[in-house]
This record gives C-alpha cells, sequence and structure tokens, in this order.
C-alpha cells in the first residue's frame, strides 16, 4: 500500500495547488474529450465541494510539436464534467496568474496556462533543483497544500510533478491513489490462479521491455500487435517485417530481436503467439491467413485471426489476474477489433483482477459498448504504466510518499 497523504488528510479552507495530467489528442486546435477529463474532475470536484480555493496547473504536449497548445479549451471541458465555472488565465506564474489565485473564493476553480511554455518546468532535474526555480518560488507561497494527482505524468521530473512537494505539504488527490494501486498490484499482490498479460499495440519496444522485467511474475503472455509479429519472425515465420512504405517492425526488430530471442529461448512455455492473422482482401474485406501458411508477408496484417482469439479466450478465463498493454489489432476499424475486443469480451465475463492500460487501448471499451465498471481499473497512464509494471520508480510518487514521511 501506499504510504503517501491523500484528500482526506488536508487541512480545513485551503488554498491548493493540483497537479492534473489533462494532456489529450489536438484535433483542429482543439482538446479532445477523454477518460483524463472525467477522472481529474472527481478529485477537482471533491475539493472545490470541500470548500477549497483550487488552482490547477497541467500541461500539454512538448514544445515544437503539434499538441502543444494553450489549455484555453482544457479549462471548457474540465467545468463540462466538474458540474462548475473553470476559470482560465493565460499564465502560469506571473503577475496575471498570481492575482488570480489571489482572488479565488471558496470552492471556486482556476486553471492555470500549460506549464511547459515555461522555461523552469522543462528539462527534467533534480526536485531540489525544480524546487529552486522562479516556477516554484513564485507559487508555492500562496498555497498551504500541493495535491498531485498526475499518476500518468509522474515519470518526469519536471517543475510541476516534483518541486512543489519538497516545498509544499503534499498529497496524493483521487486518481493517483487509484492509479497507483492498480498499476502497481502486479508487484504488490498475491494472487492465487495464473496471471495473465495481453500484450499489443504498435510501440514494441515498450512492452518487450515488460514481458523482460516481469519474468516470474506473469505466467503467460498472449501476443498480438507489432510485438506479436516480432515474436512470430523470431520463432522463424516471413512476418514481423516492413512492407514497402511501411515503418513498424524492421526499427523495432533491430532493437529487441536479442531479448525477444532470449524470451523465447528461455520461458517459451509462457509466450502464446497468434496461428491466425488478418488483413485486408482485394475486395475490402476482413480475411485471414494460417501463419503455418505465410511463405512470404505481401499484407498488412492489422489483427489476429479468429483461431488465435478462440485459444486465448480460456485463458483468460482461467485467469486470477489479466493486464492488458496494447491493442490486439486496429481495433478503430471494425473489421479488424476481433482480436482486442474478444480478449476485453472475456474479461469482462470473468470476476478475475483486471487492468486496461493505456489510452488506445482503453478507447475500444467505449467504442465497442464494453462496460468500465466490469474491468478493475482501466489507467489512464502511458509511459507511466510502463514503468509500474517494470517496477521502475515514479520520482513524483516517490516523493509524496517522502512528504508523508517529513
Ligand atoms: C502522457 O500523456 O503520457 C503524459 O502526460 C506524459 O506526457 P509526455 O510523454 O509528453 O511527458
Amino acid at each position: 500500500m501506499s504510504t503517501f497523504r491523500t484528500l482526506d488528510d488536508l487541512p480545513d479552507d485551503a488554498t491548493v495547488l493540483v497537479r492534473l495530467d489533462l494532456n489529450s489528442p489536438i484535433e483542429d486546435g482543439e482538446p479532445q474529450d477523454n477518460r483524463r477529463f472525467e477522472r481529474h474532475a472527481r478529485t477537482v470536484r471533491e475539493l472545490a465541494e470541500a470548500g477549497h480555493r483550487v488552482a490547477c496547473l497541467a500541461h500539454q504536449g512538448r514544445p515544437g510539436g503539434g499538441d502543444f497548445t494553450s489549455l484555453s479549451g482544457h479549462a471548457a471541458i474540465l467545468a463540462d464534467h466538474i458540474g462548475r465555472d473553470v476559470g482560465f488565465v493565460a499564465d502560469t506564474y506571473g503577475d496575471e496568474a498570481v492575482a488570480a489565485i489571489e482572488a479565488l473564493a471558496a470552492g471556486e476553480v482556476l486553471l492555470l496556462e500549460n506549464t511547459r511554455m515555461c522555461g523552469d518546468e522543462l528539462p527534467e532535474a533534480s526536485p531540489e533543483e525544480k524546487a529552486d526555480t522562479e516556477f516554484v518560488r513564485t507559487l508555492a507561497p500562496l498555497f498551504d497544500a500541493y495535491v498531485n494527482d498526475a499518476y500518468s505524468a509522474a515519470h518526469r521530473k519536471h517543475a510541476s510533478l516534483v518541486g512543489f512537494p519538497l516545498v509544499l505539504p503534499a498529497y496524493a488527490g483521487r486518481v493517483m491513489q487509484s492509479e497507483y494501486e492498480a498499476n502497481t498490484a502486479i508487484a504488490r499482490k498475491e494472487f492465487d490462479g495464473p496471471v495473465t498479460m495481453v500484450v499489443g499495440g504498435t510501440k514494441a519496444t515498450d512492452v518487450i521491455g515488460v514481458m523482460d522485467a516481469l519474468e516470474g511474475t506473469v505466467d503467460r503472455f498472449l501476443l498480438g500487435g507489432v510485438a506479436g509479429e516480432l515474436f512470430l519472425r523470431a520463432a522463424g515465420h516471413p512476418v514481423g517485417r516492413d512492407l514497402e512504405g511501411m515503418d513498424l517492425f524492421d526499427e523495432q526488430w533491430a532493437a529487441n530481436h536479442e531479448v525477444v530471442e532470449e524470451i523465447l529461448a528461455a520461458r517459451a512455455d509462457e509466450v502464446h503467439l497468434a496461428t491466425d492473422l488478418a488483413y485486408e482482401d482485394a475486395d475490402g474485406d476482413r480475411a485471414e491467413h494460417r501463419v503455418a501458411d505465410i511463405d512470404e508477408k505481401t499484407v498488412a496484417y492489422l489483427d489476429v485471426g479468429t483461431g488465435t482469439v478462440e485459444a486465448y479466450d480460456p485463458l483468460i478465463r482461467e485467469s486470477d489476474a489479466v493486464f492488458v498493454k496494447g491493442a490486439l489489432g486496429v481495433f478503430e476499424d471494425e473489421r479488424f477489433s476481433v482480436g482486442t475486443v474478444g480478449v476485453l469480451e472475456a474479461i469482462a465475463d470473468t470476476d478475475c483482477f483486471s487492468v486496461v492500460g493505456g489510452g488506445d487501448t482503453s478507447r475500444a471499451i467505449e467504442m465497442y459498448g464494453l462496460d468500465e465498471a466490469d474491468f478493475s481499473h482501466v489507467s489512464i497512464a502511458g509511459g507511466a504504466y510502463i514503468r509500474a509494471l517494470t517496477g521502475e520508480p515514479l520520482p513524483a510518487v516517490e516523493l509524496l510518499e517522502a512528504s508523508a514521511e517529513a
């Protein structure tokens, strides 16, 4: 269990600085609503309803990237989810921001501008260095407490994440609490029956690292996506390579093939590979190849086949815990959703402990009418989820723990 303080421990009538993670897909310059808003809204609403004065910090994109935008649109979406006004200032710690914070009344909520628009936020540095930035030195004296709700950014040593907990009493928000509990379960919990991990998606390097780190913890891995094809390649099949104009396999193969080959040699009984793969035929329909029949890769494989889903289904149903990292196919296209949805349906049908991680995979839950309540936890974290699975510490979480001890 975590040893950090939570909202239950906050003093009454506090002025609270809350770090959220509202980093979202941006389309036509506008943030798109997603689980992060809904989840963080619960923390912010609880604080506002308790009568605290609430100023929120968050980031969007990275400088130079196409999704690096102001948070003005985020404030409106957050307000809809909270059910009360969210003020916004296009300033993070300048005079305008300070004046808006000082003007907060009990129960009012304010969102400050994208933290990454301040030079002090990036790059990564020690908590001591970040606590000594003008950003932290200006804002900290205006607050009684710092709440970190941004579990999904907790792997970053940025000022808004590691600077404030050194100089203000620090507390975990509700999202931080629930993400921490669920995502570290793989390392903390004892399960009576088999522990299964579903591994897919396009970021094969990440998930292969997870498989490597989880030796002895996970009983079996069910593979699909890019990592699945790379393992098939290591097993001697002519897949897991780029066709012309493709840029998914060869580079990740070069970076990971030694680990893949090692896992396959030493832990073959843990690794379950697709026996069939789906592709789009000349008529635009879903068609399937049996892996054993593939002599040469001539089409892009977009999903695991139905035989594979049938083989994975009982393995999930007899599991005591299932962790999902990555989709088994391009589920956004219904024709290629069979693997991802089949696995999610099997999990939803059973009462195993389950965590579905990563924004992309979890989108399949609402797209295909599954009920989030049928999963123990649907994570809003990407990189932080990967680190939690591999047991790597998250600096911002460590600081919450240190703050509680101090
Ligand atoms: C995320 O979206 O995973 C977090 O907000 C971290 O974003 P970053 O990878 O740009 O630091």
